[in-house]
């Protein structure tokens, strides 16, 4: 089907003008595209219209456009009155509630009303796109563009192709959002397209460190807003999009993916939903809120009394990320002992990746009440976390936290977890990435794409997977996988393969 993405006199028509339909008519139009906006409330196409010239002008004030440019943009929008008007666009986006039945019949009346050369795009979150065309004549004119809130903010938008949606329309929906100045990535129908389906390695593993009373809330997020460089914890995160939003969607994920167990949902959160605990919106959720601020707990102070000697465990596969460690300790005024086994009363310390403590001291018979393990994968940056066993001495568990923080540095003291706190969740991020391109629903570089600019994480998972190492990201799995016997750890063929042939995880397969 001819049809030519560039054309200078492309018209867009954008149903349903809220929060998401008013960025989508805002960037369509800078973006040099006429565009249509329509909404069955009565005014509403008009209020986002002025609203656009609005934020536009306050972008001409801060410099960031020219007044010649905010007035084009706004001039190329025009009201639509009915639904009529917006057939004559060579595209149509959908952008109104997000309910299959609603958007099944929109999508039907267009699909009678548009002639079959023109696109129907939806933005739906959560619907696949393959549904929502379902009742259409020619559902291979239907395809997925999938905007993030805000929009003009938010450079990513996801073009997903539905099981009956033609090339050409993939293919000029990616290029129409080239030009609203977008950044696209392709996927085909599958449940939260990529970037909701990469979210759900940092919004269920977290929950399920808590249920297992290996850190508290606050500790966690601490530890991943530190040293691996999250943005945002998991649980500010939860309470910022507000856990009745959230949880629905982890919900509706694991239901259309039948249940996969990486995917499950936390009892702990349909409690805070069922309980109106939202979030920032309701001053409660994870966090308690005063005047709209997060309340921060205190962390425990640190203790002074430090170790009389220290032995390091000396691990040779990760010599270098142990070094820095063993130079602190030195600049503390505790002893360092060299020897080949610790001394009767040392303070033993194991900087494992991926075993937790308690499988370590049993299997290198090390004194379970003196030996701690110190989590070195991504740097020593605070908040370090210390991980004792329940084994460990409180003693001794302190004199390590007053050894790990002689620095300066804070430090966050957890329970036995295989991979701590950052390695687990990272190397689930890593295996969530890994079978979104084993799936074939995305290509390497998009999930990558996809993960860094729809939700800020400092890297994406193949990206991260290879900067860690994919044989140590295998490993941090396997033992997840052999401690729990828990499925949900089941690495990914994707990240087996190419850990045991020594190759980057954005190495496609042999075959397409
Ligand atoms: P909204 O409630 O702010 O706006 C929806 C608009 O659609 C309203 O103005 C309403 O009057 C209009 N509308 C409803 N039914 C209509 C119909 N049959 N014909 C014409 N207009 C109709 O909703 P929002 O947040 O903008 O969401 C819209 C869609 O975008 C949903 O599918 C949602 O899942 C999706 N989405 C939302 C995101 C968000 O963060 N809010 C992010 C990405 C996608």
């Amino acid at each position: 089907m001819p049809f030519d993405p560039h054309a200078a006199n492309l018209n867009i028509a954008v149903i349903g003008t809220g929060t998401m339909g008013r960025g989508i008519v805002q960037v369509a139009a800078q973006g040099g595209m006429r565009v249509i906006a329509y909404d069955e409330k009565h005014g509403a196409a008009m209020l986002a219209k002025d609203y656009i010239a609005n934020v536009l002008t306050g972008l001409v004030e801060k410099g960031r456009v020219t007044a010649a440019d905010a007035k084009a943009a706004v001039d190329r929008i025009s009201i639509g009155h009915t639904l009529e008007d917006c057939a004559k666009a060579d595209v149509v986006i959908e952008a109104i509630l997000e309910r299959l039945d609603v958007k099944q019949s929109l999508f039907q009346r267009l699909d009678q009303l548009c002639d079959p050369k023109v696109i129907l795009a939806s933005n739906t979150s959560s619907l696949p796109v393959t549904a929502i065309a379902a009742k259409c004549q020619h559902p291979e004119r239907v395809g997925g563009m999938h905007f993030f809130n805000p929009v003009p903010v938010m450079k990513l938008v996801e073009v997903i192709g539905g099981l009956k949606t033609a090339p050409w329309v993939t293919e000029a929906l990616m290029a129409i959002g080239r030009r609203m100045t977008r950044e696209p990535v392709m996927c085909i129908d599958s449940p939260g397209f990529i970037v909701n389906h990469v979210g759900r390695a940092y919004t269920t593993e977290n929950p399920r460190l808590l249920t297992e009373g290996i850190a508290k809330h606050w500790e966690i997020d601490r530890i991943l807003t530190g040293a691996p460089g999250f943005k945002l914890g998991p649980f500010a995160l939860a309470d910022m999009v507000g856990i009745d939003v959230g949880f629905p969607v982890m919900e509706s994920i694991y239901q259309q993916f039948q249940h996969e167990p990486a995917y499950a949902p936390n009892p702990l959160s349909a409690l805070r939903a069922a309980g109106g605990l939202y979030g920032q919106k309701t001053n409660a959720g994870w966090y308690d809120y005063r005047d709209g601020k997060r309340v921060e707990p205190d962390a425990n102070p640190a203790p002074r009394t430090l170790p009389k000697s220290v032995w390091i465990w000396p691990s040779k596969d990760h010599a270098d990320l142990i070094a820095p460690l063993a130079e602190i300790f030195k600049k503390s005024g505790a002893s360092l002992e060299s020897g080949p086994t610790p001394s009767t009363d040392a303070l033993v310390v194991l900087c494992q990746i991926g075993y937790d403590l308690t499988t370590a001291i049993h299997d290198l018979k090390l004194d379970g009440a003196r030996t701690v393990s110190v989590d070195v994968l991504f740097g020593l940056k605070g908040p370090r976390t210390l991980m004792v066993s329940p084994a460990t001495d409180p003693v001794m568990r302190d004199a390590a936290h007053a050894l790990l923080a002689s620095d300066g540095q804070s430090v966050i003291v957890i329970n036995d977890s295989p991979g701590y706190v950052a390695q687990r969740v990272v190397a689930m991020i890593v295996n969530v990435g890994c079978n979104i391109a084993q799936r074939r629903i995305a290509s390497p570089d998009d999930i990558d794409k996809g993960a860094k600019l729809g939700l800020g994480y400092p890297f994406g998972p193949l990206e991260w997977g290879d900067k860690i190492g994919a044989g140590r990201i295998l490993f941090i799995l396997e033992r997840l996988h052999a401690f729990y016997a828990d499925p949900r750890y089941k690495p990914s063929p994707w990240l087996k393969r190419r850990a045991m042939l020594g190759l980057s995880l954005t190495t496609p397969d042999g075959v397409a």
